[in-house]
Formats: C-alpha cells, sequence, structure tokens
C-alpha cells in the first residue's frame, strides 16, 4: 500500500456536492472578482476567528505579507524582524518592499521564532516583527510581546503574524490571527484549509489598517481609476470564494482529525522504541498553551536524507520544510546571513522530515509509515 503526502481527493469527495454547487452559484452570476461570496467568505472567517477583526480576501499568501507591510508603511529604512527558518516569503515580502531583514534563529523544539534572541535584534530603525506559526503550532506571541514591552517598543514595532499554515489554531485559548495588528493566511491548497489553486488574506485588529490593505489590494483605489496610492492587483476570486466557504465549516472538524493522528503517530513511534533517532514535534496538549493543528507532522531525523530516500521507495510520500534555511539563500545575500549563523535553522534543515498528517489518513496506512521508519533504523 503506498501513503500518499497529501490526499486532496477524500476531502473533496466529502464535500463534492455542495462545492460543486456553489461553483455553479459563481458561474451563474458571471461574477468572478471580489462580489457577494467574497464579501461572506471575508465575514465568516472573522466570526470563525472569535474576535473582532476585519478580514480582507487576496490572492495568496504571499501577496497577503506584501500588502500588510505596506499597510503600515515598511520600506527603505526600515528593518523587520523575521525567523530564519520558513517559507520563503516570509522575508521576500520584506525585502519587496524594500526594507531590511534582521534574522533571528528559532527555538529547536517548535521551530519558531526565538523569542530570547529577538531582544538583541531590536533597532531604532525595527517596524515590525513577524512570528510564523510554522507547521500549524503558533509562535509565543505572549513572550515577543514581553520582549517589545521590557524593550520599550511595544507601541512602536508591529507583529505580524505569518499564520500561513495555522488557520484554527490556538495561542492561549486565542485564534491565530487575532494577536498581532496584522496577520497573513494562505489558502494554497496544502494548507489546512486550501483553495482550488491561489488565495489569500490579510486579518487586522484594527479597521483602519484593514481598509488601507483593501485599497492596497485593487491598485491604490477606493473609486474605480482614481488612485490614492500605489497599490497592487491582488484580489480574491470569487469561486475560491465559494469554494473556501463550504470548506470553512469543516475546517475545524479536519484540524481535530489532524490531532488524532499526530497522537496515534507519538503511541506507534513510542511503541516502535524509535527515540534515538526520530524526534517528535512538540505539543503541549489540548488545554496547553498553544493548541497545535499540524498543518505538518514535521520528524526531525537522523539520516534524513537516506530515511526519505528510503520512505520513497516504499511508496510514502514525505516532505522537506526546509532544506535551505532563509539568511543563505542567495538572493538574500546582501542582507547578510552564513552558514553557522544560525545553528538551530541550519540543523533543522538538515533533520526535518514531514509525514503524511492529512485528514482522512487511516491508521493502517499511519502503521505502515511507522513500520517503514523502523526497518530502515533497526531492520
Ligand atoms: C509560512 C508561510 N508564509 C507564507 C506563505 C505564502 O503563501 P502562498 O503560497 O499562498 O503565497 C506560505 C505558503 O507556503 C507559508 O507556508
Amino acid at each position: 500500500m503506498s501513503v500518499p503526502m497529501l490526499d486532496l481527493k477524500v476531502l473533496f469527495k466529502s464535500q463534492e456536492a455542495e462545492i460543486r454547487a456553489a461553483m455553479d452559484r459563481v458561474l451563474e452570476s458571471q461574477n468572478f472578482i471580489n462580489g457577494p461570496e467574497v464579501d461572506a467568505f471575508e465575514a465568516e472567517v472573522a466570526a470563525f476567528l472569535e474576535a473582532s477583526v476585519v478580514c480582507v480576501g487576496c490572492s495568496n499568501g504571499s501577496a497577503a505579507l506584501v500588502l500588510a507591510l505596506m499597510a503600515l508603511g515598511v520600506g527603505p529604512g526600515d528593518e523587520v524582524v523575521v525567523p530564519t527558518y520558513s517559507f520563503f516569503s516570509t522575508a521576500s515580502s520584506v525585502v519587496l518592499v524594500g526594507a531590511t531583514p534582521v534574522w533571528v534563529d528559532v527555538e529547536p523544539g517548535s521551530c519558531n521564532i526565538d523569542p530570547e534572541q529577538l531582544a538583541d535584534k531590536l533597532s531604532d530603525r525595527t517596524r515590525a516583527v513577524i512570528p510564523v506559526h510554522l507547521f500549524g503550532r503558533a509562535a509565543d506571541l505572549g513572550a515577543i510581546q514581553a520582549v517589545l514591552e521590557r524593550a520599550g517598543r511595544a507601541d512602536q514595532v508591529v507583529i505580524v503574524e505569518d499564520a500561513a499554515q495555522a488557520l484554527s489554531a490556538r495561542f492561549e485559548g486565542r485564534r491565530a490571527c487575532t494577536i498581532g495588528a496584522l496577520s497573513t493566511i494562505s489558502f494554497f491548497p496544502s494548507k489546512n484549509l486550501g483553495a482550488f489553486g491561489d488565495a489569500g488574506m490579510v486579518v487586522s485588529t484594527d479597521p483602519k489598517l484593514a481598509e488601507t490593505v483593501r485599497v492596497l489590494s485593487r491598485h491604490g483605489a477606493r473609486v474605480k481609476y482614481f488612485h490614492d496610492l500605489v497599490g497592487l492587483n491582488s484580489r480574491l476570486d470569487a469561486l475560491q470564494a465559494a469554494i473556501l466557504r463550504v470548506k470553512l465549516v469543516q475546517l475545524d472538524a479536519w484540524s481535530e482529525a489532524r490531532r488524532v493522528n499526530a497522537a496515534r503517530y507519538r503511541a506507534l513511534f513510542a511503541e516502535a522504541g524509535l527515540e534515538a533517532w526520530v524526534t517528535m514535534p512538540v505539543d503541549d496538549g489540548s488545554g496547553g498553551r498553544f493548541f497545535h493543528i499540524y498543518n505538518q507532522f514535521n520528524l526531525r531525523a537522523v539520516r534524513r536524507d537516506a530515511l526519505e530516500a528510503h520512505l520513497s521507495a516504499a511508496g510514502i510520500g514525505t516532505a522537506v520544510y526546509y532544506p535551505r534555511p532563509l539568511h543563505v539563500q542567495a538572493c538574500f545575500e546582501a542582507h547578510g546571513g552564513k552558514w553557522g549563523d544560525h545553528p538551530v535553522s541550519e540543523d533543522a534543515s538538515q533533520t526535518s522530515l514531514a509525514i503524511p498528517i492529512f485528514p482522512g489518513l487511516t491508521e493502517d496506512q499511519q502503521v505502515e509509515v511507522v513500520e517503514a521508519v523502523k526497518t530502515f533504523y533497526v531492520g
């Protein structure tokens, strides 16, 4: 039996009739960009977030980050603190608006930005910090806020939550996307809430900032053809919004299914006695400060590349997030950073291996994954 890294067909089949009806609704309306489906989706995500926030749909999670920084007026001469271990656009967004990324290593357990190291990286030019809720577990936003307060910078440095992988995760009971002044979401198909193409969103606790994002996402025009700002064309398609509305209803249940799968992996790996070779992702349980929703179940593994090849030969899908930390990406050479600067990220890039966790993964498939890992290490 082969085990795919992700099987989106199971989820599609479970909602096929509703999704097709939603798509038909848009086709009948011939209204493809923004409009009532997008308005309704934005309101439904705001309600889902259980907080007073304004949501603005946009073209993808990378554009959402650029829009958030543009709305803050971040630009040349400004610094934005980012973790060195994340998807590319956490840092490229900073460079795209002309600002300077300031690298901070991550914590070894969560692979999220290390708040202790943040204090040393703040300067008079710091305008924002972008904590990433990597793999679906929130960064320690409380500790980050405390560092900003201790430094007397809490009023000047904005927290922008990169929640691309974390819609439905919680930090101290609150949903991710409701704590920073601005937050960004990706609906890339592999995310917990995935569109049928690219889609994204900016969320803000400040209605004025949200309005600026909205205007910026429409070429800076409040009134068509009259441009107050230089913005982007970064709007949400009605078809994606209609599909996402159907899927949003199931999001919490799917996140719960991922958590059940994660707990089962923990039990299976413990039974297999593989602790010497494989480290499980950190999770402090349902009642803890961090409600992990496992966009990825990311192992740290000894001889990762050989394990990956072994699993692939056994028909088991895996993924490496990420093989090269941000501070040593070729395109960021001008922004400093060399191997050795951020050892935790560098180690993570050599040892991380995500295994299948999607809702719909069966117990038999999970047993097979763990058996295959065991065969690799102990024969
Ligand atoms: C942490 C993080 N930030 C930003 C993005 C960008 O989202 P998108 O692919 O929708 O542009 C992603 C998507 O992979 C991500 O994982």
